[in-house]
């Protein structure tokens, strides 16, 4: 008998170690009680009465959130080149111009550069673009061999032949699925988008590449972690974005999925030029509430991703109660601006409750501001968006981004931006 209990908890004890022991909370009934903070009071009680208290409150909660769970983003400016790669003429079936371009961040003398896909609909006039991440490079979001494989680090992929952190052709529009780049040119949207790991490799290597090496090596327990730096990067695009004259100025849409969809918010929260904001099944340090304790955890993912949050978000591993802030006031600081969050049903790790209710205890910002939040406190029905100037939708099935998704976001980003 010893002989089999022993192994027996040895290997509990490994797997305990390792965090393969967690099991998530799927029950709304077995949830913590909680309160959530109000974004209209000041941390020392006072209310936000209008508009120009709350820029006051915003201020303080975006240091919040940067002290506590993102980290501070260094203040230094970067040197920025671009350069223009390729370009065809025929893209999508002839209905857009593609570009590659290098866009080098330099440094007291270190630089690194972001291969940057552009893809615009062929018109007279200027148009919206979405800015956002592709998880696997350039070269998997369309099928179009002239696209350059990623040349940064990427993850393994043995049964796809990726064995040496080093992409190659095999991936070659392996993720089209997610990007439908001819139904978002034909709907006169553009789309921006590189690969998240030429900013920084998504993994714990103690912050020694990618770009947080620019800001030199001195950190502390607040210091920006690698969703504070891929957030920090949209904006330094930004910057370029907006010296294209094809490209309407007030009219970028910062969107991510999943932690790209947590790097969106942070990056839409701390940059006003980012006209709509959209957050894609972020989950926990995205828009769902963290005091829910429902699906993925503070401890969780510090546990699984040491490098995405500062230091100092560990203090709440196993400890939610004891933020002094939770994920809609992260959305509330993306007011008065549109914001759309989506969920899907199969995706429980995201918490799709405690991402709609987000949207929920952020509308009163908007209130305030004179725009009508998320506009019910009724989780609606699959398929059915719903929402004012923060909208909402839930569909069917798994964790991911799909066309049915994107046409949402264009029907929302339509209603503002074709407005009169
Ligand atoms: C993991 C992680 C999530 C994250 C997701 C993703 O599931 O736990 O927090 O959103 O990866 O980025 O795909």
């Amino acid at each position: 008998m010893k002989k089999i209990i022993l192994p027996l908890v040895a290997l509990f004890l490994c797997l305990s170690a390792v965090g393969q022991t967690f099991v998530p909370n799927y029950d709304e009934a077995a949830m913590p009680a909680f309160t959530l903070p109000d974004p209209l009071v000041f941390a020392n009680g006072s209310k936000v009465k209008d508009a120009g208290a709350w820029e006051k409150r915003r201020a303080e909660l975006i240091q919040l959130f940067a002290s506590e769970e993102y980290g501070f983003t260094p203040e230094g400016k970067v040197k920025m080149e671009a350069r223009k790669v390729s370009e065809v003429q025929d893209a999508c079936q002839g209905k857009a111009i593609r570009q590659e371009l290098d866009l080098t961040l330099s440094r007291e003398g270190k630089s690194v550069t972001l291969q940057l896909l552009v893809v615009l609909p062929k018109t007279s006039h200027r148009v919206p673009v979405f800015l956002a991440y592709n998880f696997n490079g350039n070269h998997t979001v369309t099928e179009a061999p002239g696209v350059r494989v990623a040349s940064s680090w990427v993850r393994n992929f043995p049964e796809m032949g990726i064995t040496d952190n080093h992409s190659n052709e095999s991936l070659r529009g392996s993720d089209t699925k997610s990007w439908p780049l001819d139904s978002i040119v034909a709907r006169g949207y553009g789309v921006v988008t590189l690969y998240y790991g030429d900013v920084d490799p998504d993994f714990d290597d103690g912050f020694k590449n990618g770009v947080h090496p620019l800001f030199g090596g001195v950190r502390d327990s607040s210091s920006w972690g690698s969703i504070a730096a891929w957030a920090w990067a949209l904006s330094r695009i930004t910057d370029y974005l907006v010296t294209d004259k094809r490209i309407d100025h007030n009219k970028i849409i910062v969107l991510g999925h999943s932690r790209l969809g947590k790097t969106a918010l942070w990056a839409g929260a701390n940059d006003k030029r980012f006209a709509i904001v959209v957050s894609n099944e972020s989950g926990m340090g995205g828009a769902a509430l963290s005091k829910r304790i429902y699906g993925e955890t503070a401890w969780r993912i510090n546990t699984s991703f040491p490098h995405w949050f500062c230091t100092r978000f560990r203090n709440y591993n196993n400890n939610e109660g004891a933020l002094a802030f939770d994920q809609h006031e992260l959305l509330a600081l993306i007011a008065p601006r549109p914001l759309y969050v989506c969920s899907a049903e199969g995706d429980k790790w995201s918490d799709p409750k405690g991402e709609f209710l987000s949207c929920v205890y952020a509308s009163p910002v908007y209130e305030l501001l004179g725009k009508p939040g998320v506009g019910t406190d009724k989780m609606p029905e699959l398929h059915h968006p719903v929402g004012g100037t923060i909208g909402y939708h839930i569909r069917a099935g798994s964790h991911g981004i799909l066309l049915y998704d994107w046409e949402r976001f264009m029907d929302f980003a339509d209603a503002f931006f074709l407005k009169k």
